[in-house]
């Protein structure tokens, strides 16, 4: 098993190239890759801790040998967002990026699990997706958004309120990864009830959670650490489930029936070969529905900024 991280070298990359060599099992490869100088230092670095995880650093030349053989790669490269700026002002920058990743992903690990962590995540998937197909290798059972970071949000926020135990709760989070389109289904947590007032509250909480951690780090970048583990509780499940595993599942941004939008986060059970099938979220209450049906044409407007960008540029 290989795992490759582009963008390694960042506070998310770092923060999950950490967590992936502690965690990972045992004979995994990991390919840390970065345009910035640094990055053969943090493999280094890294490769003091013993595990039998084997790391090597790549640098801005030699991103086809961090890709060869690849199972999984994941993404955090790109500029993550400053106080007053949202997912959305990230475009110009990370599109490109992504874009460049993704079609050397498509010359050198065509078969590959991709997990895209760089915002706009809405827009970013939809560009991975369209870079891919032009190059006739886009398998949408292969290509992922990491919504998890909302989940693991949604959850300590929860459990925080309720005084429940964090490490039971579940809490779905379907959608996309922006404002309004991040979606907690509190209707569907068990074990805890909520008032409309705190459900409203809770709601705008999860969707803003991401400005509350660009708030505080006042201009030194957005979540990195919460992140980092986010991103290394998706990837240890695709491991998982690359290597056999039954019953894994996640909440992730994936091509699916269209029956919202064409990538949609939802429930998913991922299998040797990746989605193995994506599972509908089930009933959702009223107050649900509304915001769903509101933010569905944002997120659709999303999605087709990253289709046009690959398919019609300016
Ligand atoms: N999906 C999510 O839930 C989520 C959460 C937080 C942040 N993010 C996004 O993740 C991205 C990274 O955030 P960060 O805080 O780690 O940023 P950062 O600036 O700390 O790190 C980004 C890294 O990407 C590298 N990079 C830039 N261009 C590259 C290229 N072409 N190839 C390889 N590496 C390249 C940079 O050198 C840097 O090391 C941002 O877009 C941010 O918005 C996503």
């Amino acid at each position: 098993m290989k795992v490759a991280v582009l963008g390694a070298a960042g506070g998310i990359g770092q923060a999950l190239s950490l967590l992936l060599k502690t965690q990972l099992p045992a004979g995994t490869d990991l390919a840390l890759y970065d345009v910035a100088p640094v990055v053969p230092g943090v493999a280094v670095d890294l490769s003091h801790i013993p595990t039998a995880v084997k790391v090597e650093g790549f640098g801005a030349d030699d991103l086809p040998k961090a890709l060869k053989g690849a199972d999984v790669v994941l993404i955090p490269a790109g500029v993550p967002r400053k106080p007053g700026m949202d997912r959305s002002d990230l475009f110009n920058i990370n599109a490109g990026i992504v874009k460049n990743l993704v079609d050397a992903i498509a010359d050198h690990a065509p078969e590959a699990c991709i997990a895209i962590i760089t915002n706009p995540v809405n827009t970013t998937v939809a560009i991975a997706a369209e870079a891919l197909k032009a190059k006739g290798v886009y398998n949408p059972a292969k290509l992922f958004g990491v919504t998890t970071l909302d989940v693991i949000r949604a959850e300590t926020f929860v459990a925080e309120l309720k005084g429940l135990d964090v490490e039971e709760i579940v809490v779905p989070v379907i959608g996309g990864h922006s404002g309004t389109t991040i979606l907690p289904l509190l209707s569907q947590v068990e074990g805890a009830d909520f008032t409309q007032e705190e459900i409203e509250k809770l709601t705008n909480r999860i969707q803003n959670a991401g400005t509350e951690v660009v708030e505080a780090k006042a201009g030194g970048g957005s979540a990195t650490l919460s992140m980092g583990l986010a991103a290394a509780r998706f990837c240890l499940s695709l491991v998982d489930a690359l290597n056999g595993e039954d019953d894994v599942y996640e909440y992730t941004y994936v091509e699916g029936d269209g029956e919202d939008a064409r990538f949609f986060a939802q429930p998913v059970l991922i299998g040797k070969d990746g989605v193995k099938e994506i599972l509908h979220y089930g009933d959702i209450s009223e107050y649900e529905t509304k915001c769903k049906t509101e933010m569905l044409d944002g997120l659709k407007a999303d999605i087709k900024l990253g289709e046009d960008f690959v398919n019609s540029p300016a």
